[in-house]
């Protein structure tokens, strides 16, 4: 973290990586975030999964393992293990270990004829999973538009490995939120209770406990801007005067108006996703939209392997 947090901010444009948003307070402000009206994609992405699971299901066929891409407070994946054939099992990957332990044995209580198999790990590294050998494929889940985090090279290869680790017979069901109004868009990210505010500055206050670093937050600003061009929402700290900030030992120095980049949120068009998804070795087989078209939920199969 040290070192990742150092390079960032010595950067001639400084950025920290959103993977650091998720200590114990950051990841109960993001499950704050998912419940505030502001903030659509989650209940869009709901209303899709409610009223399409039966038709998920019956694509993703009997005795799958699910794993899940980020799994959170790991609400979502029920709908699913409701409505899918006898799945075999479901491995939750996520970096928050806390949080991940508790959702384990929440799911263990529920769900006993399915093998729970918590991952800690940061997924965008590569990983090894585990064999399940009663499953007749694998269904990877990546829920959330987090798809819209990455940075579209690394979205495609984020999505190839997935499409190496489901195999050749496997699927994928994702997540994705749809380009829209600008003003809907930031509001999503900029709510007038703040709280997507406090989520962004709580990274300044990991950093000062765990790298002892001196960031004043009444010196820094939560900003969210639509960058239209780029088809993303930019988050960005934004320094509210000239300072200087010890991080781990280290002297950074910040300019009044000068920005930390801590998140982008990319919002796709059937193009671009199409391109996303071809690239990466899936067929998009069905693609479900809310009634109000702001986000979508897509079933990829994945394409006869040619790379
Ligand atoms: N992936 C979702 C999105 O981009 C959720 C999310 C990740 C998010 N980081 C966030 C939402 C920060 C608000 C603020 O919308």
């Amino acid at each position: 973290m040290r070192e990742e947090v150092l390079a960032g901010l010595r950067a001639p444009r400084k950025a920290l990586s959103p993977k650091f948003f998720y200590d114990a307070r950051g990841a109960a402000l993001f499950e704050r975030i998912t419940t505030l009206e502001a903030y659509y994609p989650t209940r869009s992405e709901l209303a899709i999964l409610e009223a399409r699971v039966g038709e998920i299901a019956a694509l993703a066929g009997p005795a799958v393992a699910l794993i899940e891409y980020g799994s959170g407070a790991g609400q979502k994946v029920r709908l699913l293990l409701d409505a899918l054939d006898a799945p075999v099992a479901y491995v939750p990957i996520d970096i928050s270990g806390e949080q991940l332990e508790r959702v384990a044995a929440s799911l263990r209580d529920d769900y006993p004829q399915v093998d729970i198999h918590p991952y800690r790990a940061d997924y965008t590294r590569p990983l090894e999973l585990p064999r399940f050998p009663m499953a007749r494929r694998r269904v990877a889940f990546f829920p959330g538009s987090t798809i819209g985090n990455f940075e579209p090279t690394a979205a495609a290869g984020f999505l190839r490995r997935v499409r190496r680790s489901v195999e050749d017979n496997g699927a994928m069901i994702i997540g994705v939120d749809r380009r829209k109004d600008p003003a809907v868009l930031e509001r999503a990210y900029n709510d007038e209770a703040g709280v997507t505010a406090a989520f962004n500055l709580n990274l300044l206050t990991r950093l000062n406990r765990e790298l002892g670093a001196t960031f004043d937050l009444a010196q820094f600003r939560h900003q969210a801007v639509f960058n239209d061009e780029a088809s993303r929402i930019e988050m960005h700290l934004e320094s509210l005067t000239d300072q200087v900030v010890t991080v781990a030992g280290v002297a950074i120095s910040f300019r009044a108006g000068e920005t930390i980049w801590t998140e982008s949120s990319y919002k796709y068009d059937l193009p671009r996703l199409e391109q996303l998804a071809t690239d990466a070795g899936f067929r998009i087989d069905q693609l479900w939209t809310d009634p109000d078209q702001r986000f979508w939920v897509g079933f990829l199969a994945a394409a006869p392997a040619d790379h």
